[in-house]
């Protein structure tokens, strides 16, 4: 079972990393146009629900092209991003510390951050209880963890035309600037969020506290935010 659930996982970061290495050059452009703009602001808002003070070490998991790790240093904070996938890793500021590594093994020392954030990588966990038990392995006594994600609005008229923009608008957009088949995929990776409510006793199961949620534009994104508890070892069983 445990096999199985790990070659799934293994499977799905080769297929999520070679994706992401084909639409890098023009990942950040795909960005900014199918959120309209909105992304800056949401990465803007997860930083700010870190809660950290300045010069606090961050890591950036599955950084991408760094977009969240330029936010924490315009917020005097100390970024280290993480990312499976080379050809996003490129496309960085050379400025900022990242470099390649597995999520689900991170190449950093217990107890060495004191704050971990996550944008729009959710999806492309299997399951949550590794990640997480991996995250509270390297975070301090009362870290914070910020998840930042995609989401689907709640209200049926908004779903529909979010449903259609996602999987008509968005494709259209991959096709002209990037690729048609990833952004094809993406809207229906959504399908892969995290239940909420399982999302919340993996949190609580891996020693996180203090959980909180924010909904941004209208439910299209969300952020989940929260603390390990003091003399908390994250257990991914
Ligand atoms: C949608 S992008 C998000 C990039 C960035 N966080 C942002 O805010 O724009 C998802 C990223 O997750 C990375 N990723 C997926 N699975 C990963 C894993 N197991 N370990 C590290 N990175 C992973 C992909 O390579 C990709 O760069």
């Amino acid at each position: 079972m445990l096999k199985t659930a790990d070659k799934a996982q293994r499977d799905r970061t080769a297929s999520v990393r070679d994706m992401f290495d084909r639409i890098a050059v023009r990942y950040d452009l795909m960005n900014r146009v199918v959120s309209l703009g909105m992304d800056a602001s949401w990465r803007r808002a997860a930083v700010a629900s870190l809660q950290l003070s300045q010069g606090s070490t961050v890591l950036d998991l599955a950084c991408g092209t760094g977009a969240l790790s330029e936010e924490l240093n315009k917020a005097g904070m100390q970024p280290v991003g993480i990312d499976i996938a080379e050809q996003m890793l490129k496309q960085a500021d050379e400025a900022l510390p990242v470099s390649i590594g597995d999520c689900l093994r991170l190449p950093v020392r217990d107890a060495s951050a004191q704050g971990v954030i996550c944008g729009f990588a959710l999806r492309h966990f299997v399951s949550m209880r590794p990640l997480l038990a991996e995250i509270a392995r390297v975070l301090v006594p009362n870290g914070r963890l910020v998840l930042l994600e995609l989401d689907e609005p709640r209200p049926w008229l908004l779903r529909q035309c979010h449903c259609l923009y996602s999987r008509t608008l968005i494709p259209l957009a991959g096709k002209v600037l990037s690729e048609k088949q990833a952004y094809k995929y993406l809207p229906y990776s959504l399908a892969f969020l995290p239940d909420p409510k399982q999302l919340e006793v993996d949190l609580r199961e891996t020693g996180f506290i203090d959980i909180t949620y924010q909904s941004l534009s209208l439910g299209i994104a969300q952020i989940v935010a929260s603390s390990l508890e003091s003399g908390s070892r994250g257990s991914a069983n």
